[in-house]
Formats: C-alpha cells, sequence, structure tokens
C-alpha cells in the first residue's frame, strides 16, 4: 500500500500533503523501496556520478541570532575570524589543484565584507579558474548586492529557508528574522538567474511530521535546483542547547522523497548527516544524493565554523578529505567526479 504511494510520486512527482505525511508516518515499512526507487531516479540523470563542491567558509562572525546555529552573535564563547580576499582566492586555487571544480564561498552574516570585497573575490576565482563554478552561500542581502555579485559572475547561491512554516520560523529565529524576507531573497536570486539551493533541518525543534510533509510540498512549488538537508544537532552554547537531535534515519528517507519529487535535483548529503552517523553520507549517496561538499577552509580555523557540536573534518586537510571521501563513496557503487557538476533540466 505504501508502496503504491511512491510509485505515484515517481510518476507525477508529487503528492497531497496527507499522503506524503501517511509515507512519512510509516517510514519504515517504505524506505528501503524509496531508497531504492530514488537511486533508479538518480540514474536516469546522473548515473553514478557524484558531484563534489568545495566548501571555503571564510568568516564565522555573524550579524543574526538563530536560535539553533553556535555562529550566533550573542554566542561569546566562540573565537572569531574572517579571510582575507586572498585568501578566499587561494583557497579556491588549492581546491583547483585538488580537482575541484565548484567552490562555495559560505560565511555567516557579515557587514564586514562589502560588496565590492565578495564581487573581487567572486571575478577573480572566475578570472583564474573559467572552468569552474562559484556558488555563494552569504544569507540575506538585498536585490541590489545579489544582482552585483550575479553580474561578477557567482553561478550558484544556497540560501536555506529552515521552514516552510511561518509560525515554526518564528521559534527558530528571534524576532528580527523574518520569513518573508527569506521568501524575498530567494525569489529575487530565482529572477537573477542564479541556480538555486534551500534547505532546511530535519528533526529542528518544535517540527512535526506535518510541517516535513509541507516541506515537501513547498520544495516542489520553489523548484530550486539545489537543495541541502541535514540533521538539527544541538550546540552546547546556544539557546536549544537541551533539544534533542534529529535522526539519520528520518533524514535519508526525506533525501529520497526529495529525489522522488524533484528527480533531477542536485542533492548533497550534508556534514551533519556526517556527524550524526559515521556512515552518514554513504547513507544519504543510497537513498538518493548526489552531491559531496568537503571543506576547503584553511585548517587553522575550521573548528571555529561550529555550526553544532562535534563536527566532522575539522581536524583534516582538504586532501586528506579527499581521499577518505574516495574511499566512502567507492563503496557505495558510486563514483566521485570532478566536473562542474551543472543542474540537469528535466526531460
Ligand atoms: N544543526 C544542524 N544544522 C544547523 N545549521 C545551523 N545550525 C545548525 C545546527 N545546530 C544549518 C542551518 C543553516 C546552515 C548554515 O547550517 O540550516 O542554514
Ligand atoms: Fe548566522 Fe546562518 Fe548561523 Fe543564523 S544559521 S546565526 S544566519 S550563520
Ligand atoms: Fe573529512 Fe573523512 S571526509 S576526514
Amino acid at each position: 500500500m505504501y508502496r503504491a504511494l511512491i510509485d505515484r510520486l515517481e510518476q507525477d512527482g508529487t503528492l497531497r500533503l496527507e499522503e506524503y505525511l501517511t509515507l512519512i508516518q510509516h517510514r519504515e515499512s517504505v524506505r528501503e523501496y524509496a531508497a531504492q526507487r530514488a537511486v533508479a531516479v538518480r540514474q536516469q540523470y546522473y548515473g553514478n556520478t557524484v558531484y563534489i563542491r568545495g566548501l571555503i567558509e571564510f568568516t564565522n562572525y555573524c550579524q543574526n541570532n538563530c536560535y539553533y546555529c553556535g555562529l550566533r552573535k550573542d554566542n561569546t564563547a566562540l573565537e572569531r575570524y574572517r579571510l582575507s580576499v586572498e585568501d578566499i582566492i587561494d583557497c579556491a586555487d588549492t581546491g583547483y589543484s585538488l580537482g575541484f571544480r565548484t567552490f562555495v564561498i559560505q560565511g555567516g552574516e557579515d557587514a564586514y565584507y562589502s560588496d565590492e570585497m565578495l564581487c573581487e573575490a567572486v571575478s577573480n576565482i572566475k578570472r583564474r579558474h573559467p572552468d569552474c563554478a562559484v556558488t555563494l552561500s552569504l544569507g540575506e542581502r538585498s536585490t541590489e548586492s545579489y544582482r552585483r555579485l550575479k553580474e561578477a559572475g557567482a553561478d550558484r547561491y544556497l540560501l536555506r529557508h529552515e521552514t516552510a512554516n511561518p509560525v515554526h520560523y518564528k521559534r527558530l529565529h528571534p524576532p528580527a528574522m523574518h520569513f518573508e524576507n527569506r521568501l524575498r531573497c530567494i525569489n529575487d536570486l530565482k529572477a537573477l538567474g542564479y541556480q538555486v539551493g534551500i534547505g532546511f533541518m530535519v528533526g529542528s525543534p518544535f517540527q512535526t511530521e506535518k510541517d516535513l510533509a509541507g516541506e515537501l510540498l513547498f520544495i516542489k512549488n520553489i523548484a530550486p535546483q539545489m537543495v541541502g538537508i541535514g540533521p538539527f544537532i544541538s550546540h552546547k552554547d546556544t539557546p536549544f542547547k537541551h533539544f534533542e537531535n534529529g535522526s539519520a534515519e528520518l533524514t535519508t528517507f526525506l533525501l529520497s522523497l526529495i529525489r522522488l519529487t524533484l528527480p533531477s535535483v542536485l542533492l548533497p548529503a550534508t556534514t551533519a548527516l556526517g556527524t550524526i552517523d559515521p556512515l552518514g553520507r554513504e547513507k544519504g549517496i543510497a537513498a538518493g544524493a548526489n552531491v559531496l561538499m568537503p571543506n576547503l577552509s584553511p585548517v587553522g580555523v575550521r573548528k571555529k565554523y561550529m555550526l553544532y557540536d562535534n563536527k566532522i573534518c575539522t581536524g583534516e586537510e582538504a586532501a586528506q578529505c579527499i581521499v577518505c571521501l574516495k574511499k566512502r563513496i567507492a563503496k557505495t557503487g558510486c563514483e566521485i567526479v570532478t566536473d562542474k557538476g551543472d543542474y540537469k533540466h528535466e526531460v
């Protein structure tokens, strides 16, 4: 009976809210079938290739105070750092020689970096490596800023919506942050021609199974090129320190449902998934994900980019992670490739 729902999801690319909810509630009995169909669908578009994106975490300053995040402004226990524009470009150069063809420039919302500085980093990387994609992940900005960064050569932008339920959004964020502005940003990015990534945490405080069903409809409706999801993991110096972590099981099941909902989406098996479960990233790939985002940041700053407790890969060099990931992924029957890995349109 639940298999028939998975079949219909594969056929139509969508279900009704109650049907998604039914699947989520009965996930244990269909998880294997869902994963099998999700992998088959991924194969149709991407074969057995897994794309890698080099993550450059260039600042851990943030003007926001999200209740769940270790980089929040009021976390005074965190030692802060900023990379210079030259450092960012150096990271990309190192990444290029390791085989990366996408660089993700990610940071907290840090007004220290002007549009000019960020545009300089983007245009320099694009000039030095014309065969690469530059992805930005800089949070909420003005329409004009997004326009200038696009003009400087940025190709993609990641901005998780965090939750599709505006009431839930209020419980995860202080009053200064607004769901409507998130949506404005996501719509701007789409209109400007970025390949856009959205996403949410699985098992964040106050999230219900119905909220998760709503996430799948929201994602279908926005139709992004990328969707990043990972389990919520509590951080000891945040207001959410006492909340339970999200689970790898629910995260991987949702990865399968997302793959079936948006067949050609670029779907990372995230670091948070690898943190909550030592084999989390492999399980994510086996559930339908096709992207990994290892860290390219200098080892000296990695431990300071602590969004949540016990984050993995904070002591390793980028080169070590690549070797590690290649071994891990080979065991799933997939293969890491080093091309730009653009979104493939549905046929
Ligand atoms: N657990 C898991 N993911 C988190 N993020 C922030 N804090 C946490 C946490 N405690 C995610 C958010 C955000 C991205 C930068 O990291 O979804 O968009
Ligand atoms: Fe800042 Fe992003 Fe963390 Fe919120 S989730 S505090 S915006 S880095
Ligand atoms: Fe970083 Fe395994 S991927 S150490």
